[in-house]
């Protein structure tokens, strides 16, 4: 059992929990995940990895409650547990494993969007760590949802905010934020990476493209057993089928079919929202 040692909420249904998780944090690297189950009978929620401290052996992890399960997982307290915390799985960035005379005169994009910001946050960190600079835009539809801008000011060199609705920073979405970066202020970057909902990362892929910038996704696949069995999370990758869970979750974003990922990804949308409407007349006894 893996016990909740703080629970915060960030944002309306989105939860900051804390997890005593020795072993996952001593060997976690930033780009990984873990599978989580809330008790016996729950199903297994993927979720990438917002922090790690091998110190104190606690993994942070955000959650937003969108199914029955993440739910159940945000209505624990702090001192409840989790069933399973299985990790760290995937595959670290990319960057982690190049030589500090590469990394020493790149230059880092990241565009973070909604609850995709957490993620991004390990991945900044860490270079910021390894002396490498990296700017970041987080995008949110409005202010009261934005999340982690403090500890990504703390990491990032520059952080540029962008709202749909213009309530804070750049009014737009965050591909608008990039071409005025890229057009406008004249910005270099080497490698942008992109993590949030998949029709965000499918249209910073498109925006990049014209820059011939490239860019490096993470892809939140549907999975199940999380070791490359099951097939669940399989996505196309330069016309080849990959697992998203043991070949990624890093792609090369101008190569991923995001049309089909993102037509896998809604393809239990009926079952989930009947398990919804299930769980809400278990839990009102109607
Ligand atoms: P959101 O819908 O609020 O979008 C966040 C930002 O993405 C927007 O503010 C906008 O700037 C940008 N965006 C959205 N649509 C866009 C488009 N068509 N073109 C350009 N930019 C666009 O985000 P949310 O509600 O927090 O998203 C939740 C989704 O994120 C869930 O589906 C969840 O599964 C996914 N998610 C993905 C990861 C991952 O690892 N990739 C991690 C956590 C959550
Ligand atoms: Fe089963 Fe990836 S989750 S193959």
């Amino acid at each position: 059992m893996f016990k909740i040692v703080e629970k915060r909420p960030l944002a309306e249904n989105i939860w900051l929990l804390r997890v005593e998780a020795p072993r996952v944090a001593q060997s976690a690297l930033p780009g990984q995940f873990v599978i989580v189950r809330v008790d016996e009978q729950g199903e297994r929620v993927p979720l990438t990895i917002a922090d790690f401290d091998p110190a104190d052996g606690t993994v942070t992890i955000v959650i937003q409650t969108i199914g029955v399960s993440t739910r159940k997982m945000c209505a624990l307290a702090e001192g409840d547990c989790l069933a399973d915390f299985a990790g760290p799985l995937g595959n670290p960035s990319e960057f982690v494993k190049m030589s500090s005379e590469e990394l020493r005169d790149r230059r880092y994009l990241f565009v973070a969007g909604g609850v995709g910001t957490a993620p991004v946050y390990p991945q900044v960190k860490w270079l910021h760590e390894h002396g490498v600079a990296a700017d970041v835009i987080i995008g949110a539809k409005t202010e009261s949802m934005l999340i982690y801008t403090d500890e990504m000011a703390a990491v990032a060199d520059n952080l540029y905010i962008a709202t749909d609705d213009g309530s804070r920073g750049f009014k737009g979405m965050v591909t608008g934020k990039i071409k005025e970066l890229i057009e406008t202020e004249g910005k270099h970057y080497d490698e942008c990476v992109a993590i949030g909902p998949m029709i965000m990362m499918k249209f910073v892929t498109l925006t990049t493209r014209e820059y011939s910038l490239p860019t490096t996704v993470s892809l939140n696949a549907l999975m199940v057993d999380g070791t490359g069995m099951c097939g669940a999370c399989r996505v196309s990758v330069d016309g080849r089928m990959l697992f998203t869970c043991v070949d990624g979750p890093e792609f090369d974003g101008h190569k991923v079919d995001f049309d089909e990922a993102m037509r896998r990804q809604s393809m239990y949308r009926s079952h989930e929202a009947q398990a919804n409407e299930k769980h809400k007349c278990d839990c009102y006894g109607k």
